[in-house]
């Protein structure tokens, strides 16, 4: 419900102000467009990155003004070189030392993604932000108080104006648009991987890599489809035995049938974005290859998939799980989390 709730009071908030139309501003960045990703499900043309946009994006994204107490910003939570996600956190740590009920994911490839969050709770990228903000165990603030901070800023007055050229004063959807523009440049797609499957000169996967791919390929892209490692579905992979602390898709769709799926990830970056699954159950990739192979709970919604096999999981061996470890470590693109525009200034 809680998801809900947020995003009745995000729509308030944008509807709230009214929206007028943006000058041409000749400077554009590229949105990276990889050829082995399909068509972006966001509408970039709606929202054109331009430098001053993203830099606003970014500076916002770092800024601990966002939060009511000004001690928490979304980088603390999101780490450039873990991915933008939180490493060894097992559930969101956030203001006031509270903790959430959920791991916080890698932040890449938003544009590609139809919803938001474990539960897809959030189905519009421009309305991301506006999440975190008022959660109250993550930075328990009130967008327009927000908005009045950053009114009150010479230096956001001034980056604003920048970036929204012929606005008087700052809003809830220019900042909201900054946001998407600082995340639409977060494509991840130069991993080892990346480059073999472009065929890229000098590519090479080792022998236990491929098989590792093979392995994948047949027992596990079903659900970790194509290029971006994620159907985009909800699913119950069996990791719990119960789902009464977080009912998952349910708490957005109140269908009973959706007790304890949760969204597809993505398995780019894997190797740095530990610990695993919503809840950060598995410290290490072994651990999750265990779990597929013979830890998988039965429930009323466990995915089918998860049947297929007269036991519950998918039949792995020792050696396919070394395989497939040492695949995913070929999803890690270093030159993303070492990318460095997309670090604090
Ligand atoms: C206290 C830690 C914390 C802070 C601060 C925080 N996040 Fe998150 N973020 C999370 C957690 C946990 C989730 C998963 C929430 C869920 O699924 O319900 C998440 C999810 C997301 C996602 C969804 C990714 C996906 O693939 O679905 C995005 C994007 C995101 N956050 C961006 C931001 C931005 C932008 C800010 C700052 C305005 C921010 N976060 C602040 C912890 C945090
Ligand atoms: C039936 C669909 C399905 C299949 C098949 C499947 N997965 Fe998953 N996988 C999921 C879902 C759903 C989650 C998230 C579950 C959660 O957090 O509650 C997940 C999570 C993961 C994660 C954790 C990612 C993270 O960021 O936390 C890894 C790693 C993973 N799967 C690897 C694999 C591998 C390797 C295989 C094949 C052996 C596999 N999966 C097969 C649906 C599936």
């Amino acid at each position: 419900m809680k998801s809900r709730l947020f995003l009745i009071g995000a729509l308030a908030f944008v509807l709230g102000v009214s929206s007028c139309k943006k000058e041409d501003t000749p400077n554009r960045y590229e949105v990276l467009l990889p050829s082995n990703f399909p068509a972006p499900e966001y509408n970039l043309a709606s929202n054109p990155v331009t430098p001053e946009g993203f830099e606003l994006g970014k500076r916002l994204f770092y800024d601990p003004i966002l939060s009511q107490d000004s001690t928490i910003s979304c980088a603390d939570c999101h780490i450039s070189f873990s991915a933008f996600s939180h490493p060894d956190h097992i559930t969101s740590h956030g203001i006031r030392g509270q903790f959430g009920k959920r791991n916080a994911p890698a932040i890449q490839n938003l544009i590609w993604q139809r919803a938001f969050f474990w539960d897809g709770g959030v189905p519009d990228m421009d309305l991301i932000s506006l999440n975190p903000i008022q959660n109250p165990v993550e930075m328990d603030e009130d967008p327009a108080n927000v908005i009045r901070k950053l009114n009150r800023n010479e230096m956001y007055r001034r980056m604003f104006k920048a970036a929204f050229p012929g606005r008087d004063t700052i809003d809830g959807p220019q900042m909201m648009q900054a946001f998407s523009q600082f995340m639409a440049m977060l494509v991840s797609a130069n991993s080892r991987y990346d480059k073999y499957v472009r065929g890229e000169s000098g590519a090479n996967l080792t022998p236990q890599e491929l098989s590792g791919l093979a392995v994948f390929r047949l027992k596990c892209s079903s659900c970790h489809q194509g290029d971006l490692f994620t159907d985009g579905a909800y699913r119950n992979n069996g990791i719990l035995g119960d789902f009464t602390s977080d009912k998952g898709r349910y708490e957005v769709s109140s269908m009973p049938e959706d007790i304890g799926k949760f969204k597809t990830p993505s398995l780019r970056n894997v190797a740095v974005t530990q610990p695993y699954m919503h809840n950060g159950r598995f410290k290490t990739l072994e651990s999750v290859m265990d779990h597929y192979a013979s830890g998988v709970k039965v429930t009323q919604t466990l995915d089918p998939k998860l049947l297929e096999n007269g036991t519950p999981g998918i039949p792995l061996s020792s050696t396919e799980k070394l395989d497939l470890v040492a695949f995913l470590k070929t999803l890690t693109d270093e030159s993303f989390i070492r990318d460095e525009r997309f670090q604090q200034n």
